[in-house]
């Protein structure tokens, strides 16, 4: 069995375009149905690094920054930055694009933490992940900390027990 994966293994990209039956009355993608796409696009990532069944455990703040609208195309593209015992977290990045304008703008970036499962629905470990270049050690470090905050707000963590987290906050009221 393989125990250690390169972050690009991983890699997965999704296209989709928006069609009237996605939009608000505003003509603009909603929410909800990015969310449907981003949580797909992220499932497919953790599946490919852990080679398993995978749930979603939790998805990090997600804040939209402009719409996306009918008839623009919607670029997710998704990889794991780190895998802990049985769990990956997956990054996103959300792109809109005009292809008749030929415009390619950010629309969002996301956290999404997957659990690989065993056929009896008991969490199951996961490959190691090893990063490669300065980003994605950048990504694997920011990681431990991210898992923190979300294990906290998930009632899994005392505060107390977030080292990585504190010392970031301790770090910066020293600056
Ligand atoms: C995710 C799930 C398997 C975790 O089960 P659990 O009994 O809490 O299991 P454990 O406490 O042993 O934790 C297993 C892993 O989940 C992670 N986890 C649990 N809750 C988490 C949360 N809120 N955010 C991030 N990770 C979480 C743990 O950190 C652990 O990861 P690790 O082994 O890498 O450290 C379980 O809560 C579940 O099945 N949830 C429903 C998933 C689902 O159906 N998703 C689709 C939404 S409808």
């Amino acid at each position: 069995m393989i125990v250690k994966k390169k972050s690009a293994e991983s890699y997965t990209v999704m296209n989709e375009l928006v069609l009237p039956n996605d939009t608000n009355t505003l003509g603009n993608l909603m929410g909800g149905r990015l969310m449907y796409w981003m949580d797909i696009c992220a499932g497919m990532a953790a599946q490919k690094h852990c080679n398993r069944i995978v749930v979603t455990a939790s998805v990090d703040n997600v804040s939209f920054k402009q719409p996306i609208k009918l008839g623009d195309s919607v670029m997710i593209e998704g990889k794991v930055t780190r895998a802990f015992n049985t769990s990956v977290e997956v990054r996103l990045d959300v792109w809109a694009q005009n292809l008749p304008a030929g415009t390619k703008i950010k629309s969002n970036e996301a956290y999404f933490t997957f659990v690989a499962l065993e056929s009896n629905g008991q969490p199951v470990p996961v490959p190691e992940l090893v990063p490669e270049s300065e980003k994605e050690v950048a990504l694997y470090d920011g990681a431990l900390r991210r898992r923190q905050l979300r294990l906290i707000l998930g009632g899994k963590m005392e505060p107390a027990d977030a080292h990585e987290l504190k010392a970031l906050f301790m770090a910066s009221q020293e600056d």
